[in-house]
């Protein structure tokens, strides 16, 4: 701009889409054709608020272009272009300036309309009370530094929101790795395992995931053998897709094959209608064939076929159907003396038992007995709502000590036991646990002990009465009975023992 002042106040071009940052601060921007108005209103707020100044509208838009500008005042009658269409020109470009009309008569109609469509912010009136108009300015800078202000919190937001959604992305790609990592390391979820032997067993695992093949998992009862044939699938490649589970030991083969295969209607009495079976529920997943060592024999040629040809035949139906599904399967048996002794078909076993899985018994897992049975402890306590805990020293050790022949299952349901029977706040102490378990370590710890014949009789007294109590779930009269006193003499007793009922 020619004008002097224009240039001095304000060099920096700022747009107003941008935070000032150190910019100087917002001019006020005075447009009339009269040179007078403008010497009045850059006198008036000279100090106060840096003041650029623009004899028309035209020139008035490019002194915008290079300076930031707050608030603009344009006189409504002008040569080249009235006041309101260039605020209606300045909301487009600049639509943070506060815009404002001076104009000298009552040009009602198109002063309404300016302000109703939001070009002009405020009008005043010619001629003008300095003190107002100064008011009416100065308010408009502040109007204007707050939509600057909410203009940049926006853009900060934004910002921030797009970082967010990049982090957010960034946590999504290291979770998938984080899981990939995990399961390198067989950490699997619902798998608790950190003794060798487990760890070797979840070392197969890990491969068995990683490949379609068929797998054998084989241990004794209540190792987690369904466990880990869910966790087989749900890593794996067919994650999507169904997990089906039948246990082949425990219905009649004619149940077995149509359970499995599906039948037509009218195959046999009571098929009223067709059915499909459970190798075409799991069409793209995991089939798992439970007590597979209980299968009979004939149903063993059936599932051969089925293996050998990818299809399936329904009951009563000579349509073969293509199907593809992985087979896991499980048995508590050694397969190869089942074939050894004619009860399995080899050529099946050789077919299922192309990844083997072997979970070891429980008492041969070193320090998982701890780990699993806090990890129960915590699940029931869960489920049941009642906080109780921890499992104390000697009930761990009574734990660690004893053999499970139950395994996994026989130490959950321990544990569901014991929080059943705790009192709210109470401890898992060995008073909780089951006779089979506290048992043994009774004899070695009565045994053992160093104290006198008296304080060992009545340890064994106040076990069995605790025991009595535990099984009648606290009733003394059937307590009593079954251990042959009077309710009396047990309630002496449980006094003197200082026993928990
Ligand atoms: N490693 C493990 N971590 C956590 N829970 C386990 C583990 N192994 C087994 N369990 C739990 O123990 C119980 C028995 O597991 P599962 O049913 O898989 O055993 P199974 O070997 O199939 O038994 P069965 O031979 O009697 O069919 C289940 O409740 C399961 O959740
Ligand atoms: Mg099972």
């Amino acid at each position: 701009m020619s004008d002097p002042i224009n240039k001095q106040i304000n060099q920096r071009s700022t747009d107003d889409s941008h935070p000032a940052g150190d910019a100087p601060p917002p001019a006020v921007l005075i447009v009339d054709d009269e040179p007078n108005t403008l010497t009045l209103l850059r006198q008036l707020f000279g100090r106060e608020i840096p003041v650029l100044t623009a004899g028309s509208g035209p020139q008035a838009l490019e002194v915008l272009a290079d300076n930031h500008v707050g608030v603009i005042v344009a006189d409504q009658r002008m040569p080249d272009m009235s006041g309101t269409d260039l605020l209606a020109e300045v909301m487009h470009r600049h639509p943070n300036i506060v815009r404002i009309i001076l104009t000298a008569y009552a040009d009602i109609d198109t002063l309404l309309e300016a302000i109703n469509t939001g070009k002009v912010f405020q009008y005043v009136s010619k001629p003008w009370d300095n003190r107002d108009l100064a008011m009416t300015v100065r308010s408009a800078m502040e109007t204007y530094k707050l939509r600057r202000h909410n203009a940049d919190l926006l853009e900060q937001n934004s910002a921030l929101i797009e970082e967010l959604r990049q982090a957010n992305l960034e946590l999504q790609r290291e979770n998938v790795t984080l899981k990939r990592e995990v399961s390198g390391a067989y950490q699997l979820d619902n798998v608790i395992g950190v003794s060798s032997a487990m760890k070797n067993t979840l070392r197969v695992v890990g491969k068995a995931i990683e490949s379609d093949a068929t797998v054998l998992i084989n241990g004794e009862t209540g190792t987690g053998k369904e466990v880990i044939a869910r966790a087989i699938h749900y890593n794996s490649q067919r994650r999507n897709r169904k997990f089906v589970a039948q246990n082949c030991g425990s219905m009649p083969e004619a149940l077995l094959e149509s359970e499995l295969f599906g039948h037509s209607r009218g195959s046999f009495t009571g098929a009223v209608k067709d059915h499909r079976g459970l190798f075409e529920e799991a069409d793209g997943g995991t089939l798992f064939l439970d007590e597979i060592g209980d299968m009979p024999m004939p149903m063993q040629v059936k599932l051969l076929r089925v293996l050998e040809e990818g299809e399936i035949r329904r009951v009563g139906s000579n349509t073969p159907i293509k199907v593809d599904v992985r087979i896991l399967s499980a048995t508590h048996k050694n397969l190869r003396d089942e074939v050894e002794s004619g009860e399995f078909r080899r050529d099946l076993y050789y077919r299922l038992d192309v990844l083997r899985v072997h979970l070891p018994a429980l008492r041969d897992r070193d320090g998982d007995i701890v780990l699993l049975a806090k990890h129960f402890l915590e699940k029931y306590t869960q489920r049941s709502g009642k906080r109780v805990g921890p499992i104390t020293p000697r009930a761990l050790q009574a734990l660690s000590e004893h053999p499970f022949p139950g395994n996994v299952r026989e130490l959950e349901n321990e544990l569901e036991r014991a929080v059943a029977l705790a009192n709210p706040g109470d401890p898992i102490d060995i008073d909780l646990l089951s006779s089979e378990v506290v048992g043994d370590r009774e004899i070695s710890e009565i045994s053992g002990g160093n104290s006198s014949l008296r304080g060992r009789l009545r340890e064994v007294e106040r076990r069995m009465i605790t025991q009595e109590l535990l099984k009648n779930n606290g009733n003394r009269t059937h307590s009593a009975a079954k251990l042959g006193i009077s309710v009396r003499a047990l309630q002496k007793k449980i006094n003197l023992l200082e026993i928990k009922a």
